[in-house]
């Protein structure tokens, strides 16, 4: 019976034995090397950390601490992470020499710190088992050690954004694993790009940048690099001897075997006459700030190549003559930007035949007659800029019948004429309607206040971002993951200054309708349009009053209705907006005092004047009394009153108007600027975030 008993007690003691040992709570979990802690210790000595990001890094086990990876298996330290970020970031020395005892470290990752004063030590040869290196953002100075050149395992090598100096070192075409290669943004490299056809073979992507040179073989090695992604060389300069780019001035038909959703930039480089059709294997393809004179060889493609090209950017070349009338092939085209060439004639109706078509910019060219009627088909589209041509004609019903999408309509500095016709009105999305400049005539129409997304309070950015950003898995399947990053880019005038805003629309509202020929009153609706931040209606031949009820409109930020023929009283409401940091009413029939009130105080005397019957401070003209309007041309007279008035007026101008003109008159612009600016930013963050999720999602789904 004893016997029994202590046999069921050892089998229990044995299964609890197991059970702790299957937990890792005895001997079975494998824990750091000492020396490979010691090594980690040293490499933090030389950081300065006061945001505490290595805090972790001071017990036993190594594998514990936080931004390191152990092998389960033996214990040593395979992943050293410690990227940094915008807001997280560690400053200091960061000496590679002292890791050396990690020989079994396959990722090392210091990218986006502040290491001030660090080079890339000749050791890093000894790390031979790497297979990622990111060094890049992090402030390393000093050469590219050809050592790097040993690590024969390197599938990435991001040394981008640093301070390095000197040549690329030839050894690195030993790396015959790398898959990426990126040294932008360093741009006291120079020298030659040392690789030779045949020398990293599996290399998909490649960033170089920066101001040097490629050698004589550069056009052949590239063309003979297998599954080459993305192509980058922006900004590349031409201020040395460059022969593979003087060869390639005009650049060659390269035969390049491409994948889906390749992409290239090619942007600001002296690139010049006709555009190699090769291109159009890439879906994103970025041609801005070249020479390119001829663009009918991409064009006119006869064997279906281009079928998958989602982004063209040709803007800011020579372009020129008339635009040949063969978009047919391009059908999966999103983003087209023919923006600031020479290009003349009329706009090819076959641009009808791009129905997924996202934005089409062919602002600044000579574009002449009307608008294609064609353009109707492209449903899709969220903006059309077509400004600064010389288009004429009406403004096509069909804009506003078929177009329901748009978001941002320029059709500015043409010469449109006849009305607004009540079919723009159905624009519900519109956030940006600039028909400056024009020969638009008649009364502006009452249906404004239709301009749903310009009748709520503030812009829905969840809604612009979901319409502009988000494409599903299909779509990225499609185009691959670049299609994200087209800017768009308008041009507003802001008091007589052209501006040109990235994403403008996912913040702002807008109405421009200055320098035409309306006439009649401005329709009360307007007040409607409580999310209106700037409006223009000036130099047109407006009658009638102001909206009394303008003040509703709190939103705005600058309103112009100079140059018209505007009567009345100026509306005390307008005192109301807060946010109201530009004024012009100069140069109408307005009378009376000049609303008394914070804001308009900032407003000096040109916001007011060429109105011969306006009084107020501003234009240091007293108004008769304390009543809130005079008529004009009716006799005044002087009393107790008067004199009082005066008083207080005088005693107002030398306290407050001063100070108020000069402290509003010159920070007001900068705050206004600069809560935009902020907003922007703010924006710009968001989206960068979500691009990055919305990659991480994707390669998440794609590569399982
Ligand atoms: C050990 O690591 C390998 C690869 O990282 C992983 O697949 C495995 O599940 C791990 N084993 C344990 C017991 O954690
Ligand atoms: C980096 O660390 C190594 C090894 O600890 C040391 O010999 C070397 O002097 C250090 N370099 C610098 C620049 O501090
Ligand atoms: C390297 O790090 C930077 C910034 O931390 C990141 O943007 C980049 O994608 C990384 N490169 C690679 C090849 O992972
Ligand atoms: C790094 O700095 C050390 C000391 O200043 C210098 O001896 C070494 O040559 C530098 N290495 C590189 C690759 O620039
Ligand atoms: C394009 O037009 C502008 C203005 O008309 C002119 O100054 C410029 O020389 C033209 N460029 C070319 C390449 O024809
Ligand atoms: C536009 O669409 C209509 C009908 O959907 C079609 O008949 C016409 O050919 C299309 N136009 C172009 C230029 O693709
Ligand atoms: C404007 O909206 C109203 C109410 O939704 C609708 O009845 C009217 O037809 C619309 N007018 C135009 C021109 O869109
Ligand atoms: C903004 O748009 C999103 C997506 O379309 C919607 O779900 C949300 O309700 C909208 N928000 C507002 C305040 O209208
Ligand atoms: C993705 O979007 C496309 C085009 O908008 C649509 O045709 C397709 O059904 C969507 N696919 C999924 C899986 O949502
Ligand atoms: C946006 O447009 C303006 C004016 O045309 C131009 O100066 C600016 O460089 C453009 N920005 C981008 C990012 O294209
Ligand atoms: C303007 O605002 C006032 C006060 O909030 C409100 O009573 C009035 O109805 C509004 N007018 C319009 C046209 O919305
Ligand atoms: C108003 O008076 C001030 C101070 O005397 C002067 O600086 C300003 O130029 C005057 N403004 C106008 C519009 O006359």
């Amino acid at each position: 019976m004893m016997s029994n008993y202590f046999l069921k007690w050892d089998y229990a003691l044995l299964v609890v034995l197991i059970m702790l040992y299957d937990a890792g709570l005895i001997h079975g979990e494998v824990t750091c090397l000492e020396n490979e802690r010691q090594s980690l210790l040293r490499f933090k000595q030389g950081i300065d950390d006061p945001l505490d990001i290595l805090s972790t890094w001071r017990d036993d086990d190594c594998c514990k601490w936080q931004r390191i990876t152990c092998s389960n298996q033996t214990g040593h330290v395979l992943r050293l992470h410690l990227r940094g970020s915008y807001s997280h970031y560690l400053f200091g020395q960061a000496n590679t020499s002292t890791l050396i005892d990690l020989q079994n470290l396959q990722h090392l990752d210091l990218s986006s710190n502040r290491f001030l004063n660090s080079n890339i030590s000749e050791d890093i040869g000894l790390f031979t088992k790497l297979r990622h290196l990111n060094l890049s953002y992090s402030e390393f100075r000093g050469s590219i050690p050809y050592q790097l050149g040993k690590l024969t395992h390197l599938q990435y090598l991001d040394l981008s954004y640093n301070f390095l100096d000197g040549v690329i070192p030839y050894q690195l075409k030993h790396l015959g694993q790398l898959q990426y290669l990126c040294l932008q943004g360093n741009s006291d490299l120079s020298g030659a790009i040392p690789f030779q056809s045949g020398d990293l073979p599996l290399l998909q992507t490649l960033k170089l940048g920066g101001d040097f040179d490629l050698e004589t073989k550069g056009a052949e090695w590239v063309s003979n690099l297998s599954f080459l992604n993305t192509l980058d060389f922006t900004s590349m300069s031409l201020g040395n001897s460059h022969h593979w780019l003087q060869m390639i001035r005009a650049i060659p038909n390269l035969s390049l075997r491409l994948p889906k959703g390749g992409s290239t930039d090619l942007s600001s480089n002296q690139f010049e006459g006709v555009i190699p059709s090769f291109l159009l294997h890439f879906s994103w393809l970025i041609l801005s700030r070249n020479k390119f004179s001829n663009v009918s060889s991409l064009l006119c493609q006869e064997n279906n190549i281009g079928r998958e090209l989602g982004t063209l950017d040709l803007s800011n070349n020579q372009l020129k003559g008339s635009l040949p009338d063969c978009w047919k092939s391009l059908s999966s085209l999103l983003f087209l930007d023919l923006s600031n060439n020479n290009l003349t004639g009329k706009i090819p109706p076959s641009l009808g035949s791009l129905v997924k078509l996202e934005a089409l910019v062919l602002r600044s060219n000579g574009f002449i007659g009307k608008l294609p009627s064609s353009l109707k088909n492209c449903t899709s589209l969220l903006l059309l800029d077509v400004s600064e041509n010389l288009l004429s004609g009406p403004i096509p019903s069909w804009i506003g019948e078929s177009l329901h999408q748009l978001i941002v309509l320029s059709m500015s500095g043409n010469s449109f004429s006849g009305n607004i016709s009540k079919h723009l009105c159905y624009l519900k999305k519109i956030q940006l309607l600039d028909l400056s400049r024009n020969n638009l005539s008649n009364k502006i129409p009452t249906c404004l206040k239709n301009f749903t997304a310009m009748s709520q309070k503030s812009v829905n950015s969840t809604e612009n971002t979901r319409l502009i950003y988000w494409h599903n898995s299909t779509y990225y399947e499609t185009y691959g993951l670049f299609i994200s990053r087209y800017i768009f880019n308008i041009t507003i005038m802001w008091k007589g200054v052209k501006c040109g805003l990235k994403n403008p629309e996912l913040l702002l509202n807008s109405i421009d309708l200055s320098s035409n020929h309306f006439t009649g009153e401005i329709p009360n609706e307007i007040v409607y349009l409580v999310g209106l931040v700037s409006l223009n209606l000036s130099r047109n031949n407006l009658s009638g009053e102001i909206p009394s009820e303008i003040g509703n409109i709190t939103s705005l930020e600058s309103l112009d209705l100079s140059r018209n023929h505007i009567s009345g009283t100026i509306p005390s409401s307008l005192s109301e907006i807060d946010n109201l940091g530009m004024l012009e009413l100069s140069n109408n029939s307005l009378y009376g005092r000049i609303p008394p009130g914070r804001h308009m105080d900032t407003f000096d005397a040109s916001s007011f004047e060429g109105n011969h019957n306006l009084c107020g401070t501003q234009l240091n003209k007293t108004c008769p009394g304390d009543m809130p309007e005079v008529k004009p041309e009716e006799p005044t007279t002087h009393d107790d009153a008067d004199d009082n008035s005066d008083f207080y007026e005088a005693l107002h101008m030398s306290l407050g108007f001063g100070f108020f003109t000069g402290f509003w008159g010159l920070l007001g612009p900068l705050l206004f600027w600069r809560s935009w600016r902020i907003a922007y930013l703010r924006f710009l963050n968001k989206v960068a975030d979500y691009i990055y999720v919305t990659v991480a999602v994707y390669v998440a789904k794609f590569h399982k």
